[in-house]
């Protein structure tokens, strides 16, 4: 897919379903030096600093009714690991259901973004952003975070880290979209980074607390409570 490098943009999500308005025809991907109003999930800020970091939207278009979505997010966190795996980030792992951790702290975040009939025929504008070389100074961010060069102690070239997460985005997503989640379930369990551990699972104002059992095949989250596996699609997840 062709891919736009911008030099500052409001944010990458966005101008992909701007381009789409205009009439680009998905796969298509746009990545910027920086973002004046990056965005995360749940309404909050993504700290978007020039020339530092990876902010990359992917636009694809989906055919397989809702099915294809199931999932989507986590195949998404697989590739953007493995990637980083690659650059030697070794102790990289997921959290539920598409945070990537060093140490427990952040490294990237992704965004997915839906437009059209989940049932039918839909656009998904896949946004990645990831703390390469991100400097500590005055960011306000309200969780803790790491970057690349602080964990490999260089600066990183975000050129070939961004060839590498298009070579690896390309295979998880044709896993993804041939052969379905269920193919990759495995995969995202042993980097899962609290397997089997007791985790909150907030919704709302409502926090269960139970033993990370792992995923079903949809990417639904498992969670042992009171001797009993329940399943859930949505929530925030954190250390007990
Ligand atoms: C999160 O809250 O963890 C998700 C963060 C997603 C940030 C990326 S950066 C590229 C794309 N454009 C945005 O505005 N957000 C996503």
């Amino acid at each position: 897919w062709p891919i736009t490098v911008l030099p500052s943009i409001n944010s990458t999500n966005t101008e992909c379903f701007y381009l789409l308005q205009l009439g680009a025809r998905p796969p298509f991907a746009i990545t910027s030096e920086q973002q004046t109003a990056g965005k995360g999930r749940r309404g909050r800020e993504w700290a978007s600093p020039f020339g530092r970091n990876i902010y990359y939207s992917l636009m694809v278009t989906l055919k397989n009714g809702s099915q294809q979505l199931e999932g989507l997010s986590l195949t998404i966190g697989l590739a953007v690991l493995k990637t980083l795996k690659k650059i030697g980030i070794n102790d990289v792992g997921l959290k539920w259901p598409n945070d990537l951790l060093v140490n427990n702290k952040k490294v990237c975040g992704i965004l997915i973004e839906l437009q059209g009939d989940p049932a039918d025929l839909y656009n998904v504008v896949i946004g990645i952003g990831i703390n390469v070389n991100m400097p500590s100074l005055s960011l306000n961010i309200d969780q803790p975070w790491t970057s690349l060069q602080q964990e490999l102690g260089q600066l990183i070239d975000r050129n070939n880290l961004l060839i590498e997460l298009n070579h690896s985005l390309a295979h998880y997503l044709d896993i993804h979209t041939q052969q379905g989640f269920e193919y990759l379930k495995n995969e995202w369990e042993e980097n899962n980074v609290w397997q089997n551990k007791t985790v909150n699972l907030l919704q709302g104002n409502q926090v269960t607390t139970g033993v990370m059992t792992g995923i079903d095949k949809t990417g639904a989250l498992k969670l042992l409570v009171n001797n009993e596996i329940q399943h859930f699609n949505a929530g925030e997840v954190s250390l007990r």
